[in-house]
């Protein structure tokens, strides 16, 4: 059985899903602060929190976990910095609870949901594992401590892992049942959505004198089933050759601001205020992921591109509207 810490979430919610599809057993261990009951349809669900270690022990005595997911984690980069603390507990020091029951209980495979957000400023585009981590603010700190612990933890105790470093993971189930739902919402394609359904005033647009070809940020959008797809292949890759390592998961391609401001508007077929704003302090103006170690050693590639993400998202977005409605 696979043990999924955060799979009330966003994007564990999608692994959960597709591991089950795969015929894994899995267990969702979630304090659903910010996850979503209806959103675990497969496996069993254990309310439950990290910080309450009684729980994380009881969770690992009644079920015979061999693996952990873990996508459980505070992600607000705008709080970490106002906030370090909450961070810290529960990005670094509840992650130490859930590893220290593995090392009790034996389970030595582990996949972890990393960021970009380790690199920092990015000297070179696009970004390979090996280039230098240096974050800027706590919430990526929060993922290096963990993988520098990770390193330790294989070193001392034959805790296997692999790191996923996420780019930005858009999109939505092609079934419609699952979809990206944080409150309060900060990314760029869900707020076009809800720009384009109306609900808030205009979309915010950061900065436009940005040195890109249009003057906005480029950014690597993930679809979050190439994400959750490339969570069985570092499964897969974890039992068959037993070595951990870090990889990203993007697509190579960036696309701006203005170019996802058009296709919402072109594939919602709605028109939408858009408001420029200054820029924010810390947003590098280029991120794109270099994920050939990740197909070398994996064997993983992304499947879906910016169009499907934008109708996926499209999709569950304008669901999600008319389920606000009849509420
Ligand atoms: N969304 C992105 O673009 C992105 C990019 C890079 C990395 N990540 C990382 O991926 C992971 C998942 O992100 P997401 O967008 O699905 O976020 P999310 O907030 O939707 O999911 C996180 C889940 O973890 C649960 N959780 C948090 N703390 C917990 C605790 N102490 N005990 C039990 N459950 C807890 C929450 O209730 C939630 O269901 C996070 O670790 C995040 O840092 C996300």
């Amino acid at each position: 059985m696979i043990l999924v810490v955060g799979g009330a979430g966003y994007i564990g919610s999608h692994a959960n899903k597709l591991l089950n599809e795969k015929g894994y057993g899995t267990a969702v261990f979630d304090n659903l602060v910010y996850g979503h009951r209806e959103f675990v349809r497969e496996g069993e669900f254990i309310l439950g929190d990290l910080a309450d270690r009684e729980q994380v022990r009881l969770c690992f005595e009644r079920n015979p976990i061999e693996a952990v997911m873990h996508f459980g984690a505070f992600a607000y980069v705008g709080e970490s910095v106002t906030d370090p603390a909450k961070y810290y507990r529960n990005n670094v020091a509840n992650t130490l609870t859930l590893l220290e029951t593995m090392r009790e209980f034996r389970v030595k495979h582990f996949v972890f949901s990393s960021s970009c957000a380790v690199y920092g400023h990015a000297e070179a585009m696009p970004i390979t594992e090996e280039h230098i981590s240096h974050p800027i603010n706590p919430y990526g700190r929060s993922k290096l401590m963990i993988e520098e612990i990770l390193g330790d933890y294989d070193r001392a105790y034959g805790i296997k892992y692999v790191s996923l470093r996420y780019f930005n993971a858009a999109g939505a189930d092609p079934g419609g049942e699952i979809g990206e739902r944080h409150v309060p919402e900060t990314h760029l394609i869900p707020l076009a959505m809800q720009a384009a359904l109306g609900k808030g005033k205009s979309l915010v647009m950061y900065g436009t004198d940005y040195p890109t070809p249009d003057g906005t940020c480029i950014r690597d959008y993930i679809h979050v089933t190439d994400l959750a797809e490339a969570h069985c292949k570092a499964l897969e890759h974890l039992k068959r050759t037993g070595r951990s390592t870090c990889c990203n998961l993007g697509t190579g391609k960036g696309a701006s601001v203005k170019e996802i401001v058009t296709l919402v508007k072109e594939v919602s077929g709605r028109d939408f205020p858009v408001e420029v704003a200054a820029r924010r302090p810390g947003d590098p103006p280029v991120l794109v992921a270099d994920y050939r170690k990740t197909q070398e050693l994996l064997g993983w590639r992304p499947e879906k591109d910016m169009g499907e993400i934008i109708l996926t998202a499209w999709a569950w977005h304008s669901k999600e509207r008319n389920r606000e409605k009849s509420h």
